[in-house]
């Protein structure tokens, strides 16, 4: 189910399958190798060991949290992975993208602060109503079978009961300017997925990306894990997407709102903006 891929020959046709729920992963490059090289000379300014064996360090939250927080908005990231979406043929004029972030995923599943956490079932578009999203995400450290991301393809095109209805963009805002953290980051599945659903995890290697749908199920693994994950992803939305209706379906999003104000031009910076607004 994930299908391995140099180059883009058709950007129609690739994002009509990423749109009917098919996954890519780009293989390696100089580029996505130099990206990945490029973060961990940056983690390695505040922890200097093997990435994998951070829980083993009694300050381990401490030093994760500070490691997340540090690698938020550091230019050199974003040109690289633009220089990669325009080897690869995948950028365009008028695309947009989110923050560049990079998360930490603990071995043993227990502390939590944002991007250091395990993160439960969820779609992405839960949060942005907005079905043209893409999703790229790729390994810092290696990855195990225990802590790595799982889908449930099954689940594309299946509804799953969720938050959306109630939840609100602004309001998860509002609480995070005021420090307070009770209102929940992004809608939430709200039963439980039957034992026998069928998951498919991630393996892929450091300098190798997966792209996919904003409207798939995933999560990350949920078993305790000998390893600690490192990842970094980021989200873009092309206009011609959005002018042309090229879309994913919208499974079961019940969002009142579109919320396109996390993205940004890739170019000059400038925010997304949806006709309907
Ligand atoms: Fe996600």
């Amino acid at each position: 189910m994930f299908e391995p891929i140099d180059k883009i020959s058709n950007l129609s046709e690739f994002k009509e399958d990423v749109f009917k729920g098919k996954i890519f992963v780009f293989k390696k490059s100089e580029i996505t190798l130099k990206l990945v090289q490029e973060i961990r000379k940056n983690i390695l300014i505040e922890y200097d060991g093997q990435l994998e064996k951070l829980h083993l360090l009694d300050n381990c939250e401490e030093i994760s949290s500070k490691l997340v927080t540090n690698l938020k908005k550091i230019p050199e990231f974003k040109k690289l992975f633009k220089i990669f979406l325009e080897e690869i043929k995948f950028f365009h004029e008028k695309s947009y993208w989110d923050q560049f972030r990079v998360r930490v995923a603990p071995a043993q599943n227990k502390f939590s602060y944002r991007e250091a956490s395990r993160i439960s079932s969820h779609r992405d578009t839960w949060g942005t109503n907005i079905h043209q999203q893409i999703n790229w995400w790729a390994p810092i450290s290696s990855i195990s079978e225990t802590n790595t991301m799982i889908f449930y393809p099954d689940y594309f095109a299946r509804a799953v009961k969720n938050s959306t209805s109630t939840w609100d963009l602004n309001t998860y805002l509002e609480h995070r300017k005021r420090e307070d953290f009770s209102y929940p980051s992004a809608p939430q599945l709200l039963e439980e997925l039957p034992s026998d659903a069928n998951v498919q995890s991630v393996n892929i290697e450091p300098g190798e990306i997966l792209c996919f749908s904003g409207c798939h199920l995933h999560s990350s693994s949920k078993e305790e894990s000998d390893n600690t994950r490192f990842s970094y992803e980021i989200r873009t939305i092309c206009q011609d997407d959005l002018d042309n209706r090229r879309e994913a379906p919208n499974t079961d999003c019940d969002l009142q709102w579109q919320f396109p104000k996390i993205f940004r031009n890739i170019d000059d910076n400038s925010p997304l903006k949806l006709l309907a607004e």
